[in-house]
């Protein structure tokens, strides 16, 4: 997995406008506006890629610092050049914070790709603070079947295309409806929230509930 990130990280991007049809950033600008941070907010950018999160909370929130975390070096120093300021290799499901560090934990397309989701989920409950927030846009399993297998279908072929146009590898990109096919839907993800000690959970569904964009507050 981390050699797949290593490999597509210049191209990821130009790949994440194409697989949400240009709509990822207006999901994510929603996703930091109604967090509505406090002033001087600590923010983590888990999962960081290239950094979307943290340059959004720069930008939408004055005040706002932020720290990218990825386990990908290569995305981090791609993060560095566009910007963003603090970073650090980690793991998810280690991270290197103490307890009820931040304000709010972003996560954007990560959770699918952590090997355990509940021991993740229970990693960034426990370096939020009380009352902290966290933000998690990703793809999710459509909650009727026969949308479910198309989705899963015109992911996987539009993995293909984009794979053999831009590295000559049919295969790079599939394991985004790999991993989303073993993943839950909106409403099951909403629920593990519940379960893991977070009081309030909302959630906005986009493509058919193929995409869920969630705020989740620490109890
Ligand atoms: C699909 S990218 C998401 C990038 C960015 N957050 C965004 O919204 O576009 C997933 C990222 O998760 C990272 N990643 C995968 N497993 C991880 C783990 N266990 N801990 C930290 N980062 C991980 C990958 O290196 C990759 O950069």
């Amino acid at each position: 997995m981390r050699n797949m990130f290593r490999t597509i990280a210049p191209r990821y991007d130009f790949i994440t406008r194409a697989f949400s049809y240009g709509m990822d950033k207006s999901w994510k600008r929603l996703g930091v506006a109604r967090a509505r941070l406090p002033k001087a907010a600590l923010v983590l950018d888990l999962a960081s890629g290239t950094g979307d999160f943290s340059l959004l909370v720069g930008k939408q929130c004055p005040g706002a610092r932020s720290v990218a975390v990825d386990i990908t070096e290569r995305m981090l120093v791609l993060a560095m050049e566009r910007g963003v300021e603090r970073a650090a290799c980690g793991d998810a499901g280690a991270l290197p914070f103490a307890d009820g560090t931040f304000d709010g934990v972003f996560v954007g397309y990560g959770l699918r790709n952590f090997p355990d989701l509940a021991e993740a989920v229970r990693e960034i409950e426990r370096v939020t603070r009380p009352g902290g927030l966290l933000v998690s846009l990703d793809f999710f399993l459509p909650a009727n079947r026969m949308l479910r297998r198309l989705y899963l279908a015109y992911l996987y072929a539009q993995g293909v295309f984009w794979g053999y146009v831009l590295h000559g590898r049919p295969r790079i990109y599939t394991y985004i409806p790999d991993s989303l096919a073993s993943f839950i839907s909106i409403d099951d993800f909403s629920s593990l929230l519940r379960r893991s000690g977070y009081a309030s959970v909302d959630a906005r569904r986009y493509l058919m509930g193929g995409i869920g964009l969630h705020w989740a507050a620490k109890a």
